[in-house]
Formats: structure tokens, sequence, C-alpha cells
């Protein structure tokens, strides 16, 4: 494992400077998303960088921060810093971890699989995405040690979410993350224009058509397709998608209809609005693994998964992605925490872009800290050595602002340390 260390990182980026050499990503984040906008085409940006609605929760995930300054505290010997964490009786190199993130194809070839090896190299811990465009299994078998956990959407298939669940636990996963606030896809605006949504494609649906209950699914007749349109040129090309990123051979994909089936399939069972509180327990039955809520907003929810026997409550807005005009991930920490009261680890993400943010959250009681669209960035510029370079670089911004504010360790860093302004 690559130790972190700051001073370390800095000295390496302007030496290479003086020499000419180039780092992987830019180190200003209005740079990596300039980046990123350029090296992606136009539908993976929409899918990627947009939001429900008028994206104003996107926004606000972002300003709210500022809502917090930091009040430094000084002569505190800060000369030893330590950014590890204990989280699921795993010792982790500093408290972030990779947010799970969909149809990653789109960011780069190598997708899920680059993004599992920069956090295997690194020890930061990784979300498999339900909607991954690589099945869990070869991410995980890059990872070693690392810990990662598995983002479970259920589906309209008890059957299909009991098999994900048997999957993530042969993966070595050390939780499973469910996610509460995607029951359905929320009115993502930009998508909506262009009419595109990558899973129609098959893309972002690999831990479906690598699944043996969701295979042995695509064996019964399904429902006719609604509407009866003229073929067109860009439903010859949905065609040759689907049956290209259906595992197996292209040719035979085609004939057979596979791909397009197993799309249909999923746009079938995919969305399952009806779960409720008292479907907790199916979970807890199916996997002996820690059981995460993600999606939680509201104090009353965030105790009633305690009733219920959770394991770790996740504060997200999905990235402002699901419902426009929602509380912003940092508005809604402070609540969460004092409902908790120390029982449950909890960890968080929406709107981080920097060490900062990341210590803000740490300070507000976040247990560890989840970066999302930024390192899909990453990733798009720069694949694995990207999402490296963006996990060091955040490591060293966070190592600078505890020492600097007079914390020589993840402990130290209170609330007392932030004057709301
Ligand atoms: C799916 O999880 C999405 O946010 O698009």
């Amino acid at each position: 494992m690559k130790k972190s260390n700051a001073l370390d990182r800095q000295r390496t980026v302007y030496l290479d400077g003086a020499f000419g050499y180039r780092q992987a990503i830019p180190f200003v984040y209005a740079e990596i998303e300039r980046l990123a906008r350029q090296k992606l085409s136009p539908e993976a940006w929409a899918y990627i960088a947009g939001s429900a609605g008028l994206e104003q929760t996107a926004r606000s995930n972002e300003s709210d921060f500022q809502h917090w300054k930091i009040v430094p505290r000084m002569l505190r010997n800060v000369e030893e810093r330590d950014l590890s964490i204990q989280f699921l009786g795993h010792t982790l190199p500093a408290p972030f971890f990779l947010a799970p993130i969909g149809a990653l194809e789109m960011a780069h070839p190598e997708a899920d699989l680059a993004v599992a090896r920069a956090c295997g190299a690194l020890g930061i811990p990784y979300i498999f995405s339900n909607q991954a465009s690589v099945p869990m299994e070869e991410c995980a078998v890059t990872m070693g040690e690392t810990p990662r956990m598995f983002q479970l959407y259920w589906s309209r298939s008890d059957e299909l979410a009991v098999s994900l669940l048997q999957r993530a636990e042969a993966s070595g996963c050390s939780a499973i993350v469910v996610t509460l606030d995607t029951t359905m896809l929320g009115w993502r605006t930009r998508d909506l224009d262009l009419g595109y949504l990558p899973f129609l494609k098959g893309i972002g649906i690999a831990q479906y058509t690598s699944d043996p209950v969701f295979r042995r699914l695509l064996e019964e007749p399904l429902e006719a397709p609604s509407g009866n349109r003229r073929p067109s040129f860009d439903a010859i090309r949905t065609l040759i998608s689907s049956a290209q990123k259906y595992p197996g051979g292209f040719w035979r994909n085609l004939r057979s209809g596979i791909g397009r089936k197993a799309v249909q399939k999923f746009t079938q069972i995919y969305s399952r609005p009806n779960i409720t509180w008292t479907d907790l327990p199916f979970l807890r039955k199916h996997t002996r693994l820690p059981i995460i809520l993600k999606g939680v907003l509201h104090p009353d929810d965030a105790k009633k998964a305690l009733d219920y026997g959770v394991d770790g409550i996740y504060v997200s807005n999905h990235g402002g992605r699901q419902v426009d005009g929602a509380i912003s991930s940092i508005e809604a920490l402070p609540g969460i925490v004092e409902a908790v009261r120390g029982k449950a680890p909890i960890l968080f993400d929406s709107g981080v872009r920097g060490g900062a943010d990341a210590f803000k959250a740490l300070a507000l009681g976040a247990t560890a800290v989840g970066i999302g669209r930024p390192y899909c960035y990453a990733l798009g510029i720069g694949g694995q050595a990207g999402v490296e370079a963006l996990l060091l670089n955040w490591m060293a911004d966070l190592e600078l602002t505890m020492g600097l504010s007079g914390c020589k360790n993840i402990a130290e860093i209170h609330s007392t340390i932030l004057h709301r302004g």
C-alpha cells in the first residue's frame, strides 16, 4: 500500500514540474470538469454531470459547504499526521471511499476495472455499482485486501436480489449498500433532452447480464414492447450496441436478439417503488454482511433504520440526481449525526470537491466521505492513473487542511473547529 504523505506529494509535483513533467489530472477542480467535458461524448457528459430538474440540489450540494467555515487552531504540534480510520473492522489509510457510479464505460473503456485497480493500489474502499459496466467478480480480484462493498438496487425480482447478495459475499465485499433513493430514476433533464439512457444501449447492465438468475429470467417469454415504430438508423445502432455489450460473441448475440432481450428485461424489473421498511428483514435473512442504507436524509429515517438493526447510515441525495430541491447532503448531516448518536458509522457523499469539504463533513460527524463525479471525471481524463492521482491529491489536500487547522488525526476533527457562517 502506498503511503499518503502530503509534503511528499507536493514535492513530487513541484519537482516534476521543474523537469517538465505534467501530472495525470489537473489540481484545479474546474479544470478537471473542463477536461472531462472535452473528452466525453455529449451523451456521457449529460448522463454523468446531469442531475434532476433545475439541478438546484446538485448546486447546493457544493455551495452549502460554504455555510461552514473552518477556524484553524495554532501551536498544536502537527508534525505527525495520521489520516487513518477504522471502518467496518478495517483500518483504512484515509477517510475516503469511492461511491457507486453506473455506466462507467461511458467515461473510459476500462470502466469499473480501472477504478477498482486504483482503489486496490491505494487501499481506498470502492462500492461496486449495481449498474456497473464490469461484473463485481472481475473487479474484486484486482483489489487484494482492499475493502469493497456492493450497492444493491432492489429490483422487482427478489431472487435476483438474493443472487446479487450471494455474489457480493463471494466477491469478498464488506457490506451491502442498499440505495433507497432510486426506486425510480429521477427527472434527469439533460438526458431527457437527448432522449438518451445508457442502459437501453446495454451499457451499465453488466451485473445483470453476468447473473445466473437474470440469465434464467431471460428464458421466460417477455412482454411485447409497446408501440409500433418503423425501424430507424438509431434503432439499428441500439440493437448493435446491446448485442456488443452482452457477454459472448457479437454475431451470435445479434442473431439470437439476446442483447435486446436483456435490455428489455432490465427495464421491466429494474424499478421497484413499492419497497418499505418491512422489506428490510428479507435482506437481513439473506446476507450475513453488514447492511448500510444509502440515501437517508431525515433524522427520523435514520432512527428508524437503527430500529431495524441496520449497520450503517449513508447520508446522500444521489448527487442531486433524484429529487431537485432536496436538502443538500451537508445540511442534512448534523441532524442525522444527532439522531444516530454514535450507534452506527455514517457514510457521506454528494458535493465533496476537495480536502476542505471532506474535512467539514468529518467535523460534522461523518465516519467516511464518498467521492463521486470527481473520480468519474478523473477516470475519463486519465483512466486508472487519473483516479489514483485524484485520490493522492485529495488525501494530500485533506492532510494539509487537517494539520494546518491544528488536528493531528481524524479523531481530533470535531464540530468545534467549525463556525456556522
Ligand atoms: C443511477 O444510479 C443514476 O444515478 O443514474
